[in-house]
């Protein structure tokens, strides 16, 4: 084997994670062997159990490590045991915004015979490509619930871009109790998102694409988004048409292969991102990758799944071509395809039984893994 080395930092996290990510960790491994590098991991334990047992939810020491490696590969974070949103907020979204990784890229394809809900009228299949505003919005992390009718809100934030600080103040009238979520958009933000898609829509030899935005009820908000984005796209020579994200929604379900890049902020693009995964086949089938100019994330859309965990029903196509999107990103172009060919093979080759049981199937996870591994 030449001297090709790489050391990826794994988070396999609740649930399927673990599952899902063994299988797709051996195939990388697999076609690594094929392609002349190797796969050093660098294990991390945290989630829910790790938390429970130490009360630690992910260590700075953990990320300044992970900061000189070449990619992070991470299942899924979440477990019924935990309070909604500690280890959501303090290890994905942490990680997402402590490395910047402002673009989160959530192809939406069809795979061959995977069962779609609805057929596409244009094309064969669906390809289209999510790219997810991955910092801001409503996911700033900056709100709070009032106390006696009274809220002051620390807006301090840290960000790749930019720190904000200042305080929010203000009441309810008697005393009324109620919560606050800020959004925020930042020129810069939008603009560095904005490029990303329109690089990405010519390199699929597009002219145009579309803004998921929702200007007529939250005009401050998005109405900048939209001006900026325009403006944006305009530079690169791309045209870009906002659609209200409700119709847009509409459209997809009657017309799933209607967009082709769809550039979204970061509340919507989790939405779409869900309703395509589901026109194309399945969360078990939707790869997904935090993309930013340090440390990159790879991690498939779907979470950690507690209602089927432990059963063996996980899919782990969708870690597996998150995989490739890994092998891709640090320059693994060839590897990355025999892992996207060996996942199509599979797919056209299986007996219906051999088909994970989200496309009607009776294989497992395991069983999954070690077809497509068979193939590489
Ligand atoms: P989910 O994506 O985990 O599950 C939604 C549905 O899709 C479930 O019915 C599940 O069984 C199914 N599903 C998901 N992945 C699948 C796969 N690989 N194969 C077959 N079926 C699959 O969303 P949820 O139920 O809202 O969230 C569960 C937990 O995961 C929560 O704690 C949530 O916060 C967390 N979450 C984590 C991430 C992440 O770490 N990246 C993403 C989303 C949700
Ligand atoms: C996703 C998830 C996360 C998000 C949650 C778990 C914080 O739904 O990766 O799509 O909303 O971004
Ligand atoms: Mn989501």
């Amino acid at each position: 084997m030449s001297g090709r080395k790489y050391t990826v930092a794994r988070i396999p996290g609740d649930c399927i994670g673990p599952e899902v990510i063994r299988e797709a960790s051996a195939i990388l491994e697999a076609s690594g062997e094929k392609h002349g590098f190797s796969i050093s991991w660098a294990d991390y334990p945290f989630g829910a159990d790790y938390y429970t047992r130490t009360g630690e939810i992910l260590p700075s020491a953990a990320v300044d490590e992970m900061a000189s490696m070449d990619a992070l590969f991470l299942g899924a974070v979440g477990d019924p045991r935990v309070k909604p949103g500690i280890l959501e907020r303090g290890i994905l979204l942490h990680l997402r915004f402590h490395f910047d990784q402002y673009v989160n890229l959530r192809p939406a394809k069809s795979y061959p015979r995977v069962p779609l809900p609805v057929r596409p009228k244009k094309r064969e299949g669906l390809d289209t490509l999510v790219v997810r505003e991955n910092t801001e919005d409503f996911y700033m992390g900056i709100g709070g619930t009032t106390e006696k009718g009274r809220a002051a809100i620390d807006m301090s934030a840290v960000r790749g871009l930019y720190t904000m600080k200042g305080k929010l103040e203000g009441e309810f009238s008697g005393g009324v109790e109620g919560a606050f979520q800020l959004g925020v958009a930042s020129e810069p933000g939008i603009r560095r998102v904005v490029a990303y898609g329109c690089r990405a829509a010519k390199a699929r030899g597009e002219k145009t694409m579309t803004l998921a935005s929702k200007s007529n009820a939250l005009p401050q908000i998005y109405g900048f988004w939209e001006e900026v984005a325009r403006d944006e796209a305009e530079q690169h020579g791309i045209g870009l048409t906002a659609v209200n994200v409700d119709a847009m929604c509409y459209h997809l379900v009657r017309t799933p292969d209607l967009y082709g890049v769809i550039v979204a902020p970061n509340m919507f693009g989790d939405i779409v991102s869900d309703l395509l995964a589901g026109l194309s086949g399945g969360l078990g089938v939707s790869a997904g990758a935090d993309i930013g100019d340090r440390l990159s994330m790879f991690e498939p859309i779907h979470g950690s799944a507690p209602d089927i965990a432990g059963t063996g029903k996980a899919n782990p196509i969708a870690a597996i071509l998150t995989g490739a999107l890994l092998l891709d990103h640090i320059g693994e172009k060839d590897a990355a395809a025999t892992v996207e060919n060996a996942v199509r093979s599979y797919l056209e080759e299986a007996k219906q039984k051999e088909l994970p049981v989200e496309f009607g199937g009776e294989a497992l996870t395991g069983s999954v893994g070690q077809a497509v591994l068979q193939i590489i």
